[in-house]
This record gives C-alpha cells, sequence and structure tokens, in this order.
C-alpha cells in the first residue's frame, strides 16, 4: 500500500514496510532514540503487523518510520474489560526532516490501519515525560495521558501513557 504526498519542502512517498527498509529503519532508530531493538525484533513486527508499520521515504531514502503491535489488554478506558489494542511501539524521523508533518502522516496512517485492518479499539503508547515533540503530536492527534510508568526506561527516566480510542474520526 503506497500513496505519495506532498509535504511542506517536498515530496514524500508513504507506503508500508518492505523487508529490504529494515536495516533503514533500524538506522533511523539508533540516531532518534535511545531505545533500539534487534533486527529480528524490526522483522517480527513488518512480518507480524505488516500494515501497521509505515515508513516515509523520499529520493529513495527511508526518512521516518512508525512500527506496531497489536495486543489483548485491559482496557485502558473501561475498568476490567479486555480489549484489542494497538501498541505503537516506536516512531521517528531523522532530525533534518522533522517539523514537515511526516510524524503525524505516520501516526495517522498506523491508527487507521490498527482500527481498519487489526480490528484494535484502542490505541496506547509509551513516551518520555520530557519529550515535549512527541507529547504535543500524539496530544494534536487526541491521544490522552491515562497513567506514569515510574523509572519505565532503562536510564530511569518515567513515560506518559498515552491513550486513544479507537476508531477515530480523522
Ligand atoms: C516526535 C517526532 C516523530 C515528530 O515528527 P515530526 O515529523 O517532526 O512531527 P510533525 O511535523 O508531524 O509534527 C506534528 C505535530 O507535532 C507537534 N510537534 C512536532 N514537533 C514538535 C516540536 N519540536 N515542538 C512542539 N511540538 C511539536 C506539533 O503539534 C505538530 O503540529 P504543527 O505542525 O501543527 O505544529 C520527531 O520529533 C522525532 O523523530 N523525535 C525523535 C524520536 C522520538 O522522540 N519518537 C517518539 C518516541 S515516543
Amino acid at each position: 500500500m503506497q500513496e505519495s504526498q506532498r509535504v511542506s519542502g517536498g515530496e514524500i512517498l508513504f507506503r508500508t514496510v518492505k523487508p529490504a527498509d529494515i536495516l533503514e529503519v533500524m538506522n533511523i532508530n539508533r540516531i532518534c532514540l535511545p531505545e533500539n531493538y534487534t533486527y529480528g525484533f524490526f522483522e517480527e513486527l513488518a512480518k507480524e503487523y505488516p500494515r501497521a508499520f509505515w515508513v516515509a521515504e523520499t529520493n529513495n531514502k527511508v526518512v521516518g518510520y512508525i512500527m506496531c503491535r497489536v495486543e489483548r489488554i485491559f482496557s485502558k478506558f473501561d475498568f476490567l474489560k479486555i480489549r484489542r489494542a494497538g501498541h505503537i511501539v516506536s516512531i521517528a524521523v531523522l532530525p533534518n526532516y522533522r517539523r514537515k508533518r511526516i510524524g503525524e502522516e505516520l501516526v495517522r496512517r498506523a491508527v487507521h490501519a490498527l482500527a481498519n485492518e487489526y480490528g484494535c479499539e484502542e490505541a496506547y503508547l509509551e513516551v518520555r515525560v520530557n519529550n515535549n515533540p512527541a507529547i504535543q503530536l500524539y496530544k494534536k492527534l487526541g491521544f490522552v495521558t491515562k497513567e506514569i510508568q515510574r523509572r519505565y526506561y532503562a536510564d530511569g527516566e518515567d513515560a506518559y501513557v498515552m491513550v486513544l480510542k479507537l476508531p477515530v474520526s480523522f
């Protein structure tokens, strides 16, 4: 599935991941985030949930990605209800390509896929409490902060758990 879209500053192609993208995605992950994963982990998410794993490409170069997992969890909204939820595991856009609405488009596409392709009723993610760009992005799309996970990250920083009810109207 792919679609080209003009965002401020140029032409960006949004498409679902291909196996050949994984090394580029891993490289972006290492440049942008301290939470890094093995090749096998990226490969597994690409195989299991390909329609919720999107990349943004320009001039044949991958510049951003989002990847997700589908889980059954206790609802973040309804007490003691088990729900099918989409977990946004990782998202990043290379520094030179930020503030062009690429991250926003990646989240929109992943969230739509989680609802429409995978039947998820909620989406959620963890974000560092000091990661204002990401928090603002998620708020813009309707995510709300439901809880704080103390010392969630390896370096001891806390995480906000942000959640969104699906399906969405955007
Ligand atoms: C978070 C991240 C993916 C955002 O990507 P991006 O493509 O630059 O974001 P967008 O241009 O789509 O921004 C969409 C909205 O997010 C918010 N936002 C993004 N960057 C922001 C910043 N630096 N400061 C404040 N708000 C910001 C704004 O609300 C923006 O909407 P606007 O353009 O109407 O103001 C990017 O900053 C990044 O890769 N960060 C490092 C990795 C990371 O932190 N991932 C999240 C882990 S939970």
